[in-house]
């Protein structure tokens, strides 16, 4: 039976779209509602009527005027009998072997409600975000699907079960993750980094500026050697924006640093995320750089990397790009365009995309762009426009890679720019758990480039193009591959994804045809650009993007505001609620 389900969500999360999309796949009709006032939940249960309420991600109770009237399943990250705002959190730093998700329905205590499912998994050593899009996102779909079938299959009641006593786990405090840098070994060190990152960060000091920092990579012993006698806590070296800081027994490499604002600073005018050495850049300008080379063993970290598989003439190259949250600003497109064009010089028949083990690409880095705006003598369309000229040369770079193959690989969620970034490579192949947002309208309208007037409609045609950029909704791999956006799903699980790419990429690279699909393409390359040279296409789109920077519609500049600086949202918008 399909079932009418109202989604209510502190915000259209990740999670919130995978459920979204795979529960309208299952033929149920979806709405959605942003959780802004308890008075907005109730007139949307009022206009849609909802067999059920989903709450995937929340901060606040379900009103009591709602949960008693209509079926509410909220979604918690934590196994049964875990209570709490903080339940990922408290997991991460703890280092829990085995974690859960359990879907309950609300009944006017937190987190307490009767379980109609749960679904558990082995925890990675990863950042809380990494876990949440992965494990979290995918035990989370299993146990919603279960508690759905459950309830429209006639169900009323949760199953009798026999779970744990529930304990109530408080929100974590900074107190509870604060790094002791002359006592905490690396490990911990790592590990309440890892349970603070995305929000809210650890509070801490640089350069005696109180700052929440995130995005923490191991340092190698390797890198190390150098600063071996340095005291825990010392800032040694600048690597891809990141700062390396000493531990008892190691270091860290901090990718991202915010300014503590200070008490009562206004909602929308307090700091945000920025990469560690560009927020400090004076006092990071007196340390060493330490750039590391493409190739290099596999734990040294940074932001680019390049492996080579297979034989001589059927060689494929890996070149990933891991930037934190997929944001691509303009530095780190013009880094990867470098490694790009260093990658092509290789012996390789095909060349492998592989974007960052989170995201593919998330397109131009909005809170570099908000930074530029605060700057004097820069400006934040300024910043954006030399952003989107890097992001589109290096779509061009690849578009040019007519030697090759060239196969874009969706490890992570891609969004905006990210997606038509991909669609530059001849194939995209993605992992079923991608969610993907190929539009740009979100951002306050934006009209987009990365030459994607050329891309989209040579897959969708004009009219589908024009559909999917217009619906701005979130699209499954699945989805999309259905659609002819992408190439290939692979439907295994996450462990093991990377494998099986090589793997299919060295049977493209060994292919009995391989010259003639280069040849193929070379001569479609050529029939395109007599038939529409591809500066043609971006000079209109970066025609349409100048307006949207510099022109009188402030539209984007205050999307990204609001963006860049987590600001409630106001309203709905009403390609989500269809009830509206
Ligand atoms: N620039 C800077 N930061 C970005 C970003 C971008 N383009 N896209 C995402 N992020 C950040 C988010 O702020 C968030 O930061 P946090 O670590 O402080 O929480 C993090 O990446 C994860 O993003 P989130 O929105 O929570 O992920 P999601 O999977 O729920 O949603 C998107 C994915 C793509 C729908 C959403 O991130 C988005 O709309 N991004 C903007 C895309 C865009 O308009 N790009 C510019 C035009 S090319």
């Amino acid at each position: 039976m399909s079932l009418r389900i109202l989604l209510l969500c502190h915000s259209f999360n990740s999670l919130s779209q995978r459920l979204y999309a795979e529960l309208r796949a299952r033929g149920h009709l979806l709405s959605v509602e942003l959780d802004i006032a308890d008075s907005v939940t109730e007139e949307a249960v009022a206009l849609f009527r909802p067999y059920l309420v989903l709450a995937p991600f929340l901060k606040r109770r379900i009103p009591a005027s709602v949960w008693p009237r209509v079926p509410c399943f909220v979604v918690h990250p934590g196994p049964p009998g875990d209570q709490g705002p903080s339940a990922l959190d408290w997991a991460v730093r703890d280092r829990q072997p085995h974690w859960g998700v359990t879907v309950l329905q609300a009944d006017g205590e937190f987190d307490a409600g009767p379980v109609w499912a749960h679904a558990a998994f082995d925890m990675r050593p990863a950042t809380k975000g990494s876990l949440y899009r992965r494990e979290v996102t995918r035990a989370a779909l299993q146990a919603t699907l279960e508690a759905v079938e459950r309830f429209a299959g006639g169900e009323r009641t949760a199953p009798p079960s026999d779970l744990p006593t529930p304990t109530w786990n408080p929100p974590m405090k900074q107190s509870d993750r604060a790094v002791d840098w002359s006592h905490d070994d690396t490990a911990t060190v790592m590990a309440k980094l890892r349970c603070a990152d995305g929000q809210p960060g650890v509070l801490d000091a640089l350069w005696g500026q109180a700052c929440y920092l995130g995005d923490a990579h191991e340092a190698s012993a390797a890198t190390l050697a150098e600063f071996a006698d340095r005291t825990p806590g010392e800032l040694l070296a600048v690597r891809d924006g990141a700062l390396l800081r000493r531990t008892v027994d190691g270091g860290v490499w901090i990718g991202q640093a915010r300014l503590a604002d200070p008490p009562g600073t206004a909602p929308g005018q307090g700091h945000f995320k920025q990469a560690a050495a560009e927020l400090f850049a004076t006092d990071a300008s007196a340390l060493p750089q330490r750039p590391a080379p493409l190739v290099r063993p596999d734990d040294e970290w940074a932001e680019l990397r390049y492996t080579e598989h297979g034989p001589e003439g059927a060689r494929v190259g890996c070149l990933s790009f891991d930037f934190c949250n997929g944001a691509m600003g303009t530095e780190r497109c013009e880094r990867l365009r470098a490694a790009l064009l260093a990658v092509r010089e290789r012996p390789t028949q095909v060349l492998l995309l592989m974007g960052g083990e989170g995201f593919f690409s998330n397109g131009i880095d909005l809170n570099r762009i908000e930074a530029a705006a605060h700057r004097a003598g820069d400006s934040a369309a300024d910043e954006s426009w030399r952003n989107i000229q890097a992001m589109d040369d290096v779509a061009l770079a690849v578009l040019q890679t007519t030697d090759r193959l060239t196969v874009s690989v969706m490890r992570g969620n891609a969004g905006a720019g990210g997606v038509f970034l991909a669609l530059a490579a001849d194939q995209v192949w993605a992992h079923e758990g991608v969610v993907l947002n190929p539009h740009y309208k979100n951002m306050g309208n934006l009209y987009g480039s990365e030459y994607w007037t050329y891309l989209l409609p040579r897959r969708l045609g004009e009219a589908g193009a024009r559909e999917l950029m217009a619906g701005r909704l979130p699209l499954r791999a699945a989805d999309a591959q259905r659609l002819g956006l992408i190439d290939a799903c692979d439907d295994g699980l996450r462990e093991g994804y990377e494998n099986r790419v090589i793997q299919r990429a060295l049977a493209l690279a060994g292919s009995y045809n391989h010259s003639e699909q280069v040849a193929a393409k070379q001569a479609r390359r050529a029939a395109d650009e007599a038939h529409c040279p591809l500066a043609r296409y971006r000079e209109q789109e970066l025609a349409r993007m100048h307006r949207n920077f510099y022109g009188f519609d402030p539209s984007y500049h205050v999307a990204r505001h609001h963006f860049v600086h987590k600001l409630p949202h106001a309203w709905t918008p009403r390609h989500l609620a269809t009830h509206r």
